[in-house]
C-alpha cells in the first residue's frame, strides 16, 4: 500500500493515461491535483479508446475512487460532457468521484479571453481551455470556487462583480461583444444541481484514507517543463505538475507521500509554441510523428517531435525526486537504424552544468548527441524485459544510466497487454 505521485517528466503527452490504467489495478483511490481540461489522457482497453481530460483515467476501473483535488481548475462544461460520455459507455461514475469544495471553476470569460489572447503577440500556443485567465482570477482573489456555487446570493454577486471588470477588459481592451450576467447566472445554477452529490472535503477524504493505510495515486497532467515554476517559462501552462503540486493541489501533506514515479517517453514531443532543443525539423521528425502518431488529444494540433533529452530528464529527475518510472512508446523506435540522445548542451563553446531557467538561453543551445544502434525489429508484442532484443535493452540502459531514473515499465505499445514489468 503506498501513496504515489505520478509526473509526466517531459512536457505532457508522456503516456500517463495508460499507465495510470495500468497501475491503478493496485490502487484504491486515483486523484488529480492540478490543470483542467487542457490535458488529454488516452487510455486503450482492447480496440475501444477512451480520451479523458479532467475525470481521473482511474475511472475505467470499477473499485477505484476518483478525486478531483482543490488544485485543478474545473470546467463544468467540459466535465458535464465528459459525465455524459463515460455513462454512455456504461461506466457507473455515482459514489466512485468527488470534486473538491475548493477547486476553481472555469467560466465562460476564461475560455473568452485565453483564446483573445492567443490571438495578440504574446502568444504562446495554449489549449484554449481557460486555464491561464482562470489561475490568474485564483491567485489574484477573485475566482469562483465550487463552494460558491451552495450559496446561490453569493454566487450571483461573485459572478456580477467579476463580469463588471471583464466586461469592461472586453469592451474597452479588447473591442468585443460584452457577456450576459444573467445567463453565466442560470447556467452555473444548473451545474450546482448536476455536481451537488458529488462534492466533498476531499482534502479530509484522502488524509483519512492515507491514515486508514489505503493506497492513493496522484495523476500529474502536463509534464514537469510545463511547470509555471520549474518549466520553459512563459512557455508554461499556469500550474505546478511537478511531485510537489500533488501535496497543495489536494491538501495530503509531503509527509504521507512515499513514492514519485515518472512517465517517460523514449523521445520528446512538444505541443504549441518555445524552446526545444532536440527538435527535428526534418523527415526523422516527421517519421516520429507519423509512427507514434503524434497530434494532440485535446487540440488534434502536430506535435513537434524529437530525440530523447537525457538532459533534460535529468533536471525533471532532480526537481520531482523520480526514484522509478515507466519508458513508454519504446516500440516507436523500433524502425530507427541510428538513434540519437542528447547527453548534453553547450552554449557559446562552453558545456552547461544546469539546465538553464532562460528560455532565450535554452533556444540558443546546441545538443550534444550520442549515437545509439537502432533494433530494427518489432518489439510490440514482446512480454518479457530479457526477450527484448540486445540494442533495445542497450539503450534503454543508457537512458537509465543519464537519467538516473530506474524503468521499472517498459510500455511498447497503447494497449494494457503491451507493458512489460521489470
Ligand atoms: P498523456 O497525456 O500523458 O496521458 O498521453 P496522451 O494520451 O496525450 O498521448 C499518448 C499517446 O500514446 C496516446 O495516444 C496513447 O494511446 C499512446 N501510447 C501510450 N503508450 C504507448 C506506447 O507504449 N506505444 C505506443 N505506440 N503508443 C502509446
Ligand atoms: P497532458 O496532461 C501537452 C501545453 C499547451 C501550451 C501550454 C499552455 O495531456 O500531458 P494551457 O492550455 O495549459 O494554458 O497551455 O501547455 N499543454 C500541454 N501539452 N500535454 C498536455 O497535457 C498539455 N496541457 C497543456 O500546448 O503549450
Ligand atoms: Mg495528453
Amino acid at each position: 500500500m503506498s501513496v504515489t505521485v505520478l509526473v509526466g517528466s517531459q512536457w505532457g503527452d508522456e503516456g500517463k493515461g495508460k499507465v495510470v490504467d495500468i497501475l491503478s489495478e493496485e490502487y484504491k483511490i486515483v486523484a488529480r491535483y492540478q490543470g483542467g481540461a487542457n490535458a488529454g489522457h488516452t487510455i486503450r482497453i482492447g480496440e475501444k479508446e477512451f480520451i479523458l481530460h479532467l475525470i481521473p483515467s482511474g475511472i475505467l476501473r470499477e473499485d477505484v475512487t476518483c478525486v478531483i483535488g482543490n488544485g485543478v481548475v474545473l470546467d463544468p462544461e467540459a466535465l458535464i460532457h465528459e459525465m455524459e460520455f463515460l455513462r454512455s459507455q456504461n461506466i457507473n461514475i455515482e459514489g466512485r468521484l468527488f470534486i473538491s469544495h475548493n477547486a476553481h471553476l472555469i467560466m465562460p470569460y476564461h475560455k473568452l479571453l485565453d483564446s483573445i489572447k492567443e490571438e495578440g503577440e504574446n502568444k504562446i500556443g495554449t489549449t484554449g481551455k481557460g486555464i491561464g485567465p482562470c489561475y490568474n482570477d485564483k491567485y489574484a482573489r477573485r475566482g469562483i470556487r465550487i463552494v460558491d456555487l451552495l450559496n446561490k446570493d453569493e454566487l450571483i454577486k461573485k459572478i456580477k462583480l467579476n463580469l463588471k471588470e471583464k466586461n469592461a477588459l472586453l469592451k474597452n481592451v479588447y473591442h468585443r461583444e460584452e457577456l450576459d450576467a444573467d445567463k453565466i447566472i442560470e447556467e452555473y445554477l444548473r451545474f450546482d444541481e448536476l455536481i451537488d452529490p458529488y462534492v466533498k472535503d476531499t482534502a479530509l477524504f484522502l488524509n483519512k484514507a492515507a491514515d486508514a493505510g489505503e493506497s492513493i495515486l496522484f495523476e500529474g497532467a502536463q509534464g514537469a517543463l510545463l511547470d509555471v515554476d520549474f518549466g520553459t517559462y512563459p512557455y508554461v501552462t499556469s500550474s505546478n505538475p511537478t511531485a510537489g503540486g500533488a501535496s497543495t493541489g489536494t491538501g495530503l501533506p509531503p509527509t504521507k507521500i512515499d513514492k514519485v514515479f515518472g512517465i517517460v517517453k523514449a523521445y520528446t514531443t512538444r505541443v504549441g509554441l518555445g524552446a526545444f532543443p532536440t527538435e527535428l525539423n526534418n523527415e526523422v521528425g516527421e517519421k516520429l510523428r507519423k509512427i507514434g502518431a503524434e497530434y494532440g488529444a485535446t487540440t488534434g494540433r502536430p506535435r513537434r517531435c524529437g530525440w530523447f533529452d537525457a538532459f533534460l530528464v535529468k533536471y525533471s529527475q532532480t526537481i520531482n525526486g523520480i526514484t522509478e518510472a515507466a519508458l513508454t512508446k519504446l516500440d516507436v523506435l523500433s524502425e530507427f537504424d541510428e538513434i540519437k540522445v542528447c547527453v548534453g548542451y553547450e552554449l557559446n563553446g562552453k558545456r552547461l552544468n544546469s539546465f538553464p531557467s532562460d528560455v532565450t538561453r535554452l533556444e540558443q543551445v546546441t545538443p550534444i548527441y550520442e549515437t545509439l544502434k537502432g533494433w530494427g525489429s518489432d518489439i510490440s508484442d514482446i512480454k518479457e524485459y530479457n526477450d527484448l532484443p540486445s540494442e533495445t535493452k542497450d539503450y534503454i540502459e543508457f537512458l537509465e544510466k543519464q537519467t538516473g531514473i530506474y524503468f521499472s515499465i517498459i510500455s511498447v505499445g497503447a494497449k494494457r497487454s503491451q507493458t512489460i514489468f521489470r
